[in-house]
């Protein structure tokens, strides 16, 4: 069964926890996407932001960050109540290490990687880590448009996971809508984010939903 993660960047932020409430009963995870103005262009929300989360929902979070240094902020993620917590190989020179820390903290690992970023970044841990993101829009902002070679890049990491003992999730991240989901999931991936397609419909459950159809 592939997992639907809303991601929260496309929620009304001034009525955070009524938008996480539409989708609660049928989201498998809540994508956070944290950003830090470096990485990325734009800034979103800290650990602050990610505990009032934590406290008004069960489903487990999945937080993405887009930030330089994450190595510094593990703790703090951990302690805000992430289950996930996903650093980008572009900027972890000792991203085994880093990988290590998030484990030892006690919670799942991801690694992210952007379009351009080959998979050799991750291939020497692939063993190591609960997830690996694929973006599929080059990261900063919600809304952007699905960039068709990422395809490629699903398939290609979904043959080298089925020769792992232990298989960490595909997830898919960027222009993710309604139209493309069973294409991205044919591919490989088996957890989808999907921001705008869900936060920006006039029903973010009903187009959860409808999401969830497609690809079962
Ligand atoms: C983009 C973020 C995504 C974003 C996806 O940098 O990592 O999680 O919320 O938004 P959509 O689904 O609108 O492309
Ligand atoms: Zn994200």
């Amino acid at each position: 069964m592939v997992k639907i993660a809303p991601s929260v960047l496309s929620a009304d932020f001034g009525i955070l926890a009524e938008e996480i409430a539409r989708v609660e009963p049928g989201a498998d995870l809540l994508h956070v996407d944290v950003m830090d103005g470096h990485f990325v262009p734009n800034l979103t929300i800290g650990p602050l932001v990610v505990e009032a989360i934590h406290k008004r929902t069960r489903v487990p979070l999945d937080v993405h960050l887009m930030i330089q240094n994450p190595e510094r902020y593990i703790g703090a993620f951990v302690q805000a109540g992430a289950a996930y917590l996903t650093v980008h190989a572009e900027v972890c020179p000792h991203l085994h290490r880093t990988v290590q820390q998030i484990r030892e903290a006690g919670i799942k690992a991801g690694v992210a990687l952007n379009p351009s970023t080959s998979l050799h970044a991750v291939e020497h841990i692939l063993d190591q880590v609960a997830l690996v993101l694929l973006m599929s829009v080059n990261p900063g902002f919600g809304g952007q448009t699905f960039i068709p070679f990422v395809l490629k890049k699903i398939e290609e990491l979904a043959r080298r996971r089925e020769r792992l003992e232990s298989k960490p999730e595909i997830e898919v991240d960027g222009g993710i809508k309604i139209e493309n989901c069973r294409a991205v999931a044919q591919a490989g991936a088996t957890i989808l984010v999907a921001g705008s397609a869900i936060f920006g419909a006039p029903d973010p459950r009903a187009a959860m939903l409808k999401m969830r159809e497609q690809v079962a």
